[in-house]
């Protein structure tokens, strides 16, 4: 069965590399899965194809108005853009985004029909001290509180290990695959619905048959290794 594999451009490529990218996506990029690439905004209007779907890094909080820098949920839909990245480990980080920041960026994107990837992780310290599973559990009940059922079943979610992000260490199958049911679980649970779970952190075409074995694992979330187009097709075909 096709999964969902979503490259994460972060802050990278500039305008002079986009032509290049793209040429070599539809030179290379098989049909094996369902693509969705998330470039920087800039560039967004520059990558269309039949062969991947469109997503953007962050939405803003509001809607269209004196808002400067911000990039509305309707200004993405009219860009033909079907997924957005929420809740990133980096913006939870280094932009200081919180639950509360994190929701209203869920609702933008349910109330403009956008498909949001919302990310959730552990640190290392967490992971040192067993308290994977109970960070885990925290951040998705405080974060998916209060939407209904409908919206929460267009939900995917990325596990991304913040200790795994860019730094070529991942964790094993076995870890992998029980977070993954933990956190199908827990939806299930407190919401009756069945969402698809992504993995993400350091994504190599070195670690790919090790990824391939996670039975429950719906696809994958890649940053660095989506910035080469012929690297990130490689994945695709491997995966
Ligand atoms: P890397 O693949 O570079 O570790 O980044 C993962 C990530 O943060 C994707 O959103």
């Amino acid at each position: 069965m096709k999964k969902l594999v979503v490259a994460n451009h972060k802050a990278n490529l500039s305008m002079s590399d986009i032509g290049d990218y793209i040429f070599n996506i539809n030179t290379n990029l098989s049909d094996k899965h369902n693509i969705v690439i998330c470039p920087s905004y800039i560039h967004i209007p520059f990558f269309t194809s039949e062969k991947f779907e469109l997503g953007a890094q962050d939405v803003s909080i509001y809607d269209n108005g004196s808002y400067t820098g911000e990039v509305t949920s309707e200004q993405l839909k009219s860009s033909n853009v079907k997924y957005v990245i929420v809740g990133h480990s980096e913006r939870r980080e280094l932009f200081d985004e919180k639950e509360n920041i994190i929701k209203l960026k869920l609702k933008q994107c349910f109330k403009n029909d956008l498909i949001p990837i919302l990310c959730v992780g552990e640190t290392k310290d967490d992971k040192l001290s067993n308290r994977t599973s109970q960070v885990l559990r925290r951040t998705l009940l405080e974060t998916l509180n209060g939407f209904s059922k409908e919206d929460l079943s267009k939900l995917v979610i990325a596990y991304e290990p913040i200790w795994s992000i860019g730094t070529g260490i991942t964790p094993t199958i076995k870890e992998i695959e029980e977070i993954i049911s933990f956190i199908k679980d827990i939806i299930r649970s407190a919401y009756k619905v069945d969402v698809k779970v992504l993995y993400g952190g350091s994504v190599k075409e070195e670690n790919i048959d090790k990824l391939k074995e996670v039975g429950n694992l719906d696809g994958l979330l890649i940053g660095g290794a989506s910035n080469n187009a012929i690297t990130f097709s490689k994945i695709v075909d491997l995966f």
